[in-house]
């Protein structure tokens, strides 16, 4: 394995979404993150890896002598729909997407060294080009975690999911590894862990995600 693909107890491994296993495990652990588990995201990712415009990969560990597949995180130069300023097929902007590690494997410092090889991809090819300047990524706005209010923290109680705890929401991680909140839009639907679905419609609103960039250059 190329050692620019591995960090600390990381190894990050290429997916292969020709395989049926490797589809039935990415779609058991989209499962439990909650967002884009059908068979129709595997097919526009696995053509998205065929043109080139994304890199998708397992976070595979040694865990207990076995080497586990812990989670997996994808890098893209496109998104849907295009917007160059989140994802620039020129890939001068690159964005993390589908970042996940499983709950039993969190905590272990996984996540950190992830990314610290995704990021260093983003100058790489044939994952990013040296001109990127800027990683961009997505994720629910901390304010479901801080702030007390019916739609922002309260929102867990209604659909059923427990409350998380404060100060550790995904969003004030990438801000801790240097991630800087440029903008904000209505964009998950509210279907966290296939607790709530129909929620959107009934609801009638998207959850608000926050999308962070890091300068690289
Ligand atoms: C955020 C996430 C990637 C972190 O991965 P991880 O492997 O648990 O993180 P690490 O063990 O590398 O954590 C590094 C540090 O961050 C801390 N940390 C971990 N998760 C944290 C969180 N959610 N909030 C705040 N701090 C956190 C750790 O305690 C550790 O701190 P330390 O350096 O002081 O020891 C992981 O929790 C995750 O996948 N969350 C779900 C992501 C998600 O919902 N994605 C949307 C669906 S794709």
């Amino acid at each position: 394995m190329a050692s620019f693909l591995h960090q600390g107890d990381c190894t990050l491994i290429p997916v292969n979404l020709e395989d049926p296993n490797e589809i039935t495990e990415l779609l058991r652990q989209r499962k439990i993150c909650g967002w884009n588990y059908e068979r129709s995201s595997i097919e526009q990712w696995n053509s998205e890896i065929n043109d080139g415009t994304r890199s998708m990969f397992w976070i595979t560990a040694l865990i207990r002598e076995d080497v586990v597949k812990a989670g997996h995180i994808a890098l893209a130069s496109t998104c849907s729909p295009p917007d160059p300023e989140l994802a620039d097929p020129d890939k001068s902007v690159m964005t993390i997407s589908t970042f996940f590690i499983l709950p039993e494997h969190r905590g272990l410092g996984l996540g950190r060294d992830t990314m610290d090889v995704v990021e260093s991809l983003a100058t790489r090819e044939p994952y990013g080009a040296p001109h990127c300047r800027a990683i961009v990524v997505d994720t629910l706005d901390r304010r479901y975690w801080e702030l007390d209010e019916e739609g922002w923290r309260g929102w867990w109680a209604k659909w059923g999911q427990p409350t998380p705890e404060k100060g550790r929401s995904n969003e004030d991680w990438y801000r801790r590894r240097g991630y800087i909140k440029f903008k904000e839009r209505p964009k998950y639907t509210n279907d966290l862990k296939g607790n709530a679905q129909g929620g959107a419609e009934e609801g009638g609103r998207l959850l608000i995600a926050s999308y962070l960039r890091k300068e690289l250059q």
